[in-house]
């Protein structure tokens, strides 16, 4: 392979002729500092990276570019991927812009609601079902107690809107800190940024169902943010921003072995008569596309300003954990994270399709039948 011509231009990288924003360079090491290297999870902080980040020294070793940055840091940089990253350059989709609505008799929280739970067993009857799947349909998550130890609890919530949905992780998982089954930032122990889950896959999970089984220690509250809420928020704030995020598929990417699922769409999932029908967002699994070079600042500043927006603490639930205590949330509109915890957290879930989500919602009344 022949070495690539590498300069310094201000804040830009100039490789083989192609610039390259500093910016998002500092972002796309694949170093061990930068990128899990089994799973290929994000590891830098990327919404800590300077604005006005510049490379003071760029060198070629073999087939890695190593740079020095104004911040501190270093970063390694495969010189092969690089060059497939510039000659593929994504620019956002075309069409007119009109922004988004929001559809639906939603309650579009911007502070966070107050934590109720609905007893488990009304599930077991159409009538004390309803207020909990209205509460589900109109905030996007509904809390439950009361439920027995085991998979059993997480079957007949999933059976109530769909059935649970066979995944990587199984079809009725564990999520137990400390027992590494996934090599997955889930789970470890630190704060986890709020998200969704599974931008990976084509067909995100529609609803997460927790159910927690056993708790020591102090923290670990799960944090829920009303995505939809954030998504109007910042279109009023930033139309242009918002627009650009509805156009702009960012791609994310899960390996372990066996395995290794690829799929993008825009954080801002808005269907073809301008209603907002979905969020996207895990900068941990997010992939490194790289942008067209009149919108890659654009899309960075966008990309950033919507998560400021969403991760604002002042959006955030927090929903405290006891073992019997289950959680629903619907994984297309809520983001989710968790607090840093001590001792051990263990959980039983699933996950259930959209679509079944939504036709809970038609046989609940909650929406027109469709015919
Ligand atoms: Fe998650």
């Amino acid at each position: 392979m022949m070495s690539p011509t590498v300069l310094i231009d201000e804040r830009s990288v100039v490789f083989d002729g192609h610039v390259i924003p500093g910016r998002w360079l500092r972002d796309h090491g694949d170093d061990p500092v930068s990128l899990n290297p089994e799973t290929k999870q994000r590891l830098v902080d990327t919404f800590a990276i300077p604005r006005d980040v510049a490379p003071l020294a760029v060198r070629i070793d073999g087939g890695r570019l190593d740079i020095d940055w104004s911040d501190g840091a270093h970063t390694g940089h495969s010189i092969s991927t690089l060059k497939r990253l510039v000659t593929t350059r994504r620019a956002p989709e075309v069409r007119p812009t009109a922004g988004f609505r929001i559809e639906g008799d939603l309650d579009l929280w911007s502070s966070a609601p107050g934590v109720s739970w609905f007893d488990l067993a009304c599930l077991d009857d159409d009538e004390t079902w309803q207020p909990a799947i209205e509460h589900l349909y109109r905030y996007g998550w509904v809390a439950f107690d009361g439920a027995e130890l085991g998979e059993a609890a997480s079957a007949r919530l999933a059976a109530r809107i769909g059935y649970p949905r066979a995944c990587i992780f199984g079809t009725l998982w564990n999520m137990n800190s400390g027992s590494f089954e996934h090599a997955d930032s889930a789970y470890e122990s630190g704060n986890l940024d709020v998200h969704t889950d599974g931008t990976y896959s084509h067909d995100a999970p529609g609803t997460i169902i927790f159910a927690q089984q056993l708790k020591t220690g102090e923290g670990g509250d799960s944090v829920l943010v009303d995505g939809f809420a954030a998504a109007h928020d910042f279109q009023v704030a930033e139309p242009e921003a918002a627009d650009l995020l509805t156009r702009y598929s960012v791609r994310a990417h899960y390996i372990e072995p066996g395995v290794h699922l690829v799929a993008e769409r825009p954080p801002l999932r808005v269907n073809e008569h301008g209603v907002l029908k979905q969020v996207s967002f895990n900068n941990y699994d997010r992939s490194p596309l790289l942008p067209a070079a009149d919108v890659v600042d654009d899309v960075i500043e966008a990309y950033n300003a919507f998560r400021a927006v969403f991760s604002n603490p002042d959006r955030a639930l927090y929903h405290e954990w006891a073992p019997g205590r289950m959680l629903v949330f619907d994984n297309w509109r809520c983001f989710h994270g968790r607090t840093g915890f001590t001792g051990e957290r263990h959980f039983k879930g699933c996950y259930t399709n959209h679509e079944d989500l939504e036709s809970a919602y038609r046989l609940a009344g909650l929406t027109p039948l469709v015919l």
